[in-house]
């Protein structure tokens, strides 16, 4: 709901920040984890733990779309070009797909494979029947989607850093909305 509002709402920043700050971290245990050899005992440990953070992660992400529809959210700044705006609302449309489908492709890797996922100990029904040619799918799907969304993310911060220092003067800032 695009509002006259400059700052997002309180629970909306919280959500921002939680999610982002979970997601680098996953990015970081899953790129550890899937590093180390199979016969080290460290990584069959670190799974459950990314499985269920990263089911938590998912339920944040519904979460935070489903307040963002019924939240005011500030319009862009006028002064802003009309490339910058398209590039804006791409990279925010993309960061919401790629949020959504990571943590799915991760839960379909483990579904299609016949693995219980559990969500800190309690068992999360599975959806799909076994079948590992659909769990390899989910497998490339899960080693590639992270990192695009990895390369999203950068893209993100350096425009709201671009607006914030180098367009100083322009009035075009937007980190201050979401602090
Ligand atoms: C936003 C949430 C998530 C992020 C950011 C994330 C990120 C990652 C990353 C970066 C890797 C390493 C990929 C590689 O370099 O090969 C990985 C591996 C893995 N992830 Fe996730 N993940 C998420 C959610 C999930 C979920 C929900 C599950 C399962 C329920 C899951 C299961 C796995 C497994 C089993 C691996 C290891 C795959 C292998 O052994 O090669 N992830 N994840």
């Amino acid at each position: 709901m695009a509002s006259n509002t400059n700052k997002y709402t309180l629970l909306m920043r919280i959500l921002h920040w939680l999610i982002a700050l979970l997601i680098l971290g996953m990015i970081a245990v899953g790129w550890y984890m899937a590093g180390l050899p199979d016969e080290d005992p460290t990584k069959y440990d670190i799974y459950p733990v990314h499985k269920s953070i990263g089911i938590s992660l998912l339920a944040l992400i519904v979460l935070r779309l489903l307040v963002r529809f019924f939240s005011p959210i500030p319009k862009l700044p006028s002064e802003l070009a009309g490339w910058e705006k398209i590039l804006t609302k791409t990279t925010h449309f993309l960061l919401y797909l790629l949020m959504l489908l990571v943590p799915i492709s991760g839960y379909l890797m483990s579904d299609f494979a016949g693995f219980p996922v559990e969500w800190f100990g309690i068992e999360v029904p599975g959806f799909v029947p076994d079948n590992m040619d659909n769990s390899e799918k989910a497998l490339s799907a899960h080693g590639i989607l992270p990192y695009i969304l990895l390369g999203l993310v950068v893209l993100h911060v350096l425009g709201s850093l671009k607006h914030r220092f180098i367009d100083k003067d322009k009035n075009t800032d937007v980190l201050s909305r979401i602090l």
